[in-house]
């Protein structure tokens, strides 16, 4: 598609917040306006900020045992319950000594300090710099040309954000026009464009791993991107691959692609590429072990810290870091540090995460930037490896005081943070925008034309440019842009696919589906009325009568659900509910549908309800992001669905001989109230399809899709099932609680593996409306093995360098005749009195780790992603209808020992490693081919540091499920 093209499929629109959210059509009679625009306007000088109160002091870091990371997670003691109290004085002196302790207890977590389980993590310093990868030579080298000419101010302004609301995107930097560096507007999230209008609503990350489909991850990545560049969005706040989902409860589960590392990482890296592909920088997040929303961050849930993840560091690199390694050899622009802490150092002031990982193991080239408000230090976390803090606020939303901005700048210039970090900082994000050709002015105009054309905070047409500050001067923020598309460009068309591929068919007793639109079933002579009876029950079949847009970001759970809620939520342009589909499908002339869109049972049922031919029921399970909740819900606490959705399920059932059941979930849910009742004939599971919902579903229902979706997550027949490691922790042990993730490598299918749990639906099931055999297995070395990746290269390039000199302090005061803004962050000083105060450097700062022999390249060591084993086999559409399979290859290593230590390693029975779907008419073959690299073929051992290729056979098994692996051989 040409610019013109895109251009051209754009129109201008009114959308009035507050009123209900037009239908695709309607945009249409909607036009511009000749108002002021803000396009119009001057660039706004970049500005100043009070001088914030206190000094200079970021908080000194947690003492750390020097290059020393304790692996394995330490026991926390239970707490003894007493039973000595038996009297009745007793009880009721006890009851008033108890509850004026519980009335103190909340307080005394406040002034006992911050106790952890011992873990920690380790100091690696200093900050690697980045253009040392050839994919990024040509972008580095521009970058240090400009950043060469920048002031120290103009660093500071692009790499802190202006304040949250200060301008128009969720994320704002301020520019350095004096060298041609536009502001940058970064804006959520994984499904779309938050706070946008006339923008895609696609489904949900957790969908798309459900298709298993490769080419849907790419062009939904391409759409995002599209959407993303013509709204005039610099940077994407997405993709989410944390959580990765250890608890299937976990409230954000839903904006990634499911628990196993490789599918995550696959659909992750793919998603990057499309969103790259059209100029936007896409951002990995949220970096790492952000797993749960309850104590996600501090004071968000009354405590004052955050929650500690602690995890061994095998794991860290099997599970968690797998998908940011996938994005990072994806080349991805950005990522975001998370709010949680990790083994007990907060995310974004993690030096082993940051520069250690990250930077020097994933050679990552582009720019760290913090999530909102997870920066928890100043110095520390610039010398760890933040490069850009977001929104720019400090530890306390829009008061001004950000802990960068001018306390960064006073930083830089008396002496605590080295110059050539904050040029680095500069560097990577310059380098970034280069990387992916922002520097276009045909795809990029700058202002006054370029820039972001909506606004986060308003839906009328004309109104403030600072939303919040005491500056009143407004102008046109919302042009109204429409993105989605049209004709058969209309990105709904790809939604709707991609809805239909991620429905999980897991059940379908005598093929009762697909359906006919005629009923087809019953004869018509033995029809009532000579109609085909059609029931469609539950709330979740229809609309939100008040609006789809009304609760937000979504944190409500009303009508049918398509998203689940918070940043990673955004308004939909419009949602066909499954009742509108299903009604314009069935061929009303043979088939009457009766509907109760409800989950109430209280009235005339079943004279008015009972005795359908048919009956579809829908119901559905949700959950989001922690700032907000509904009905007491963020993480789910439990997986059953959600409104009495079972004992709706039920009462269908038990009226109704042919059943069918549909599920919109965040996320796995319990189906044993109902899954094995006579009359419960198929069940969908259709995850969280987005705005096509009902036309998704009703592609699967009535077949003129094959049902191809297979399961990213197991269905467990309870909660328990997924074991410890699989429970959200709700109450919390300690004023920086502490989550250990003892379960290591074992979650979701490798728990129920490993246990021999026999779950309801496994990992990587579900049913097609046809057959297929699987056959032929062939496995070719295509390298021989050898325990370690080859070592690693020199750095070939030098990153760019520039001279060091500190600024004279007096080029960083204030200028005369500047307004302050109320809340916004600036880069300025006070005065120029700058005391040189080098104190708070964090311990180890000098330790110069040593590099990573597990790196090198962009995502590792280039050497860990040579092709090693290709797999091959034959795929026959044994059936009499077109369909899609998904190949499922799994490696499972074989017993042995640690190269280093000796001891023995434990291994999951099997994990996936690679996978591909594939199209076939009846009757036809093909052969579908895997390969196999070395780090598929690794284990990370502590001891060496490294990827390691255990000795002796590595069994390859390949087939339709985690559980269904007919064929098998050796590497
Ligand atoms: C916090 C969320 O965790 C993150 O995902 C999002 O991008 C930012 N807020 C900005 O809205």
């Amino acid at each position: 598609m040409t610019r013109q093209d895109e251009l051209a499929s754009s129109r201008e629109g009114l959308l009035r917040y507050g009123e209900d959210t037009p239908t695709r059509d309607s945009f249409d009679n909607y036009s511009s306006s000749s108002e002021l625009d803000l396009h119009e306007l001057e660039p706004l000088e970049d500005t100043t900020s009070p001088r914030p109160r206190g000094g200079w002091s970021p908080k000194k870091k947690k003492k750390s045992k020097k290059g020393k990371e304790k692996e394995g997670p330490q026991p926390i003691k239970p707490k003894r319950r007493g039973g000595w109290c038996r009297t009745r004085n007793c009880v009721i002196v006890g009851t008033i000594l108890t509850g004026g302790l519980l009335t103190l207890l909340p307080m005394a977590f406040w002034l006992v300090p911050g106790k952890g389980s011992g873990i920690t993590s380790p100091p690696v310093y200093p900050s690697p710099k980045g253009g040392t990868l050839s994919q990024w030579e040509q972008s580095y080298e521009k970058a240090a040309a400009m950043v060469g000419k920048m002031s120290l101010i103009e660093k500071v302004n692009i790499t802190t954000g202006t304040g949250w609301a200060q301008d128009l995107c969720v994320g704002n930097t301020a520019p350095a026009y004096n060298v041609g560096f536009p502001p940058l507007c970064l804006q959520d999230g994984p499904l779309g464009i938050r706070f946008a209008d006339h923008a895609t609503a696609w489904p949900a990350g957790i969908t798309v791993g459900a298709t298993w489909n490769k080419d849907l991850m790419y062009k939904r990545g391409r759409g995002l991107g599209l959407e993303h560049r013509l709204k005039g969005v610099n940077v994407w706040l997405g993709p989410s691959m944390g959580p990765l989902g250890r608890m299937p409860g976990g409230g954000r589960n839903w904006e990634g692609f499911g628990p196993d590392p490789v599918l995550q990482g696959i659909a992750a890296a793919l998603t990057i590429k499309g969103v790259q592909d059209e100029g936007v920088i896409a951002t990995a997040k949220h970096y790492i072990a952000n797993e749960q929303e309850h104590f996600r961050q501090a004071w968000e849930w009354i405590l004052p810290n955050a929650i500690s993840s602690n995890i061994d560091d095998r794991t860290m690199h099997e599970i968690y870091l797998w998908p940011f390694a996938d994005s990072v050899r994806a080349g991805v622009g950005s990522v975001m540090c998370s709010y949680n802490m990790v083994n007990n150092s907060y995310a974004c002031g993690n030096s082993k995460l940051m520069n250690g990982i990250l930077k020097d193991e994933l050679g990552f080239q582009g720019f760290v930037q913090s999530d909102w408000l997870a920066q928890r230090s100043g110095v520390a976390s610039s010398l760890a490896g933040l490069d850009m803090t977001m929104p720019g606020d400090g530890l306390v939303w829009q008061d001004g005081n950000s802990l960068w901005g001018s306390k960064l700048t006073e930083g830089v210039l008396n002496g605590s943070v080295p110059m050539d970090r904050v040029n680095d900082m500069a560097t990577r994000v310059v380098a970034a925008w280069y990387q992916f050709g922002q520097d276009d002015q045909a795809k990029w105009p700058a202002l006054p034309k370029g820039g972001p054309n909506f606004s986060s905070f308003s839906k009328n047409k004309v109104d403030k440019i600072h939303p919040y500050s005491d500056d009143d001067t407004t102008a046109v923020v919302n042009h109204f842009k429409d993105v989605q598309g049209e004709g058969d460009r209309f990105h709904g068309r790809l939604a709707q696919q991609i809805a239909a591929e991620g429905t999980v068919l897991v059940k379908n007793v005598d093929n009762i589906l697909p359906l006919d639109p005629k009923g087809g079933l019953v004869p018509r002579n033995l029809r009532r009325d000579g109609k085909y009876r059609v029931g469609v029950f539950g709330e979740d079949a229809g609309s939100n009568p008040e609006g789809n847009n009304i609760c937000p970001d979504r944190s409500c759970n009303v009508g049918t659900l398509a998203s689940g809620w918070g940043s990673g939520a955004v308004d939909f342009p419009f949602l066909v509910p499954p009742v509108e589909a299903l009604e314009s499908t069935f061929d009303l002339t043979a088939v009457e549908i009766t509907k109760s869109l409800t989950n109430d049972l209280s009235t005339n049922w079943p004279d008015v309800h009972g005795q359908q031919d048919l009956c579809l029921v829908l119901i559905n399970s949700d959950a989001g992001e922690g700032y907000l909740s509904w009905n007491g819900v963020t993480d789910r606490t439990d997986l059953h669905p959600q409104k009495d959705g079972d004992t709706l399920v039920k009462r269908v059932q038990d009226n109704c001989a042919q059943t069918i059941v549909v599920v919109h979930a965040v996320g796995p849910v319990i189906l044993e109230r109902w899954i094995e009742l006579p009359n419960i004939k198929a069940v969908l599971l259709a995850n969280l399809p987005g705005e096509e919902s009902g036309n998704a579903l009703a592609d699967v229902l009535f077949g003129r899709v094959d049902a191809s979706g297979r399961l990213p997550y197991t269905v467990g027949k309870s909660l328990k099932d997924y074991g410890p490691g699989g429970q959200v922790m709700t109450k919390p042990n300690g004023p920086s609680p502490q989550q250990n993730f003892d379960e290591g490598l074992f979650i979701d299918y490798r728990y129920f593996d490993k246990h021999n749990i026999k779950p309801r639906y496994e990992f990587g099931f579900g049913l097609s409306y046809t057959t297929f055999t699987i056959s032929k297995l062939n496995i070719t070395t295509l390298k021989p093995k050898s325990p370690l990746p080859s070592p690693r290269l020199d750095q070939s390039l030098m990153p760019p360098a520039y001279p060091t000199t500190i600024p004279d302090p007096s080029s960083a005061v204030f200028p005369a005749g500047l307004r302050r803004l109320k809340g916004r962050i600036y880069p300025y000083l006070n005065s120029a009195a700058i005391r040189e105060d080098t104190s708070h450097y964090p311990d180890g700062w000098d330790n110069h780790s040593h590099l990573s022999p597990a790196g090198g390249g962009e995502g590792g060591n280039p050497s860990l992603y040579d092709e090693h084993a290709l797999v091959a086999v034959s795929v026959t559409n044994t059936g009499i209808r077109p369909g899609k399979q998904v190949v499922q290859v799994y490696v499972s290593f074989h017993e042995t020992t640690d190269v280093s230590t000796g001891k023995m390693i434990d291994f999951p029975v099997r994990v996936l490693r690679g996978f591909e779907k594939v199209e076939l008419r009846a009757g036809d073959t093909k052969t579908v081919e895997t390969r196999l690299t070395r780090k598929d073929l690794s284990y990370w051992s502590v001891g060496r540091q490294n990827w390691v290729m255990p000795d002796g056979e590595v069994t390859v098994s390949v087939g339709s499920s985690s559980r269904d692996l007919p064929l098998s051989g050796v590497y």
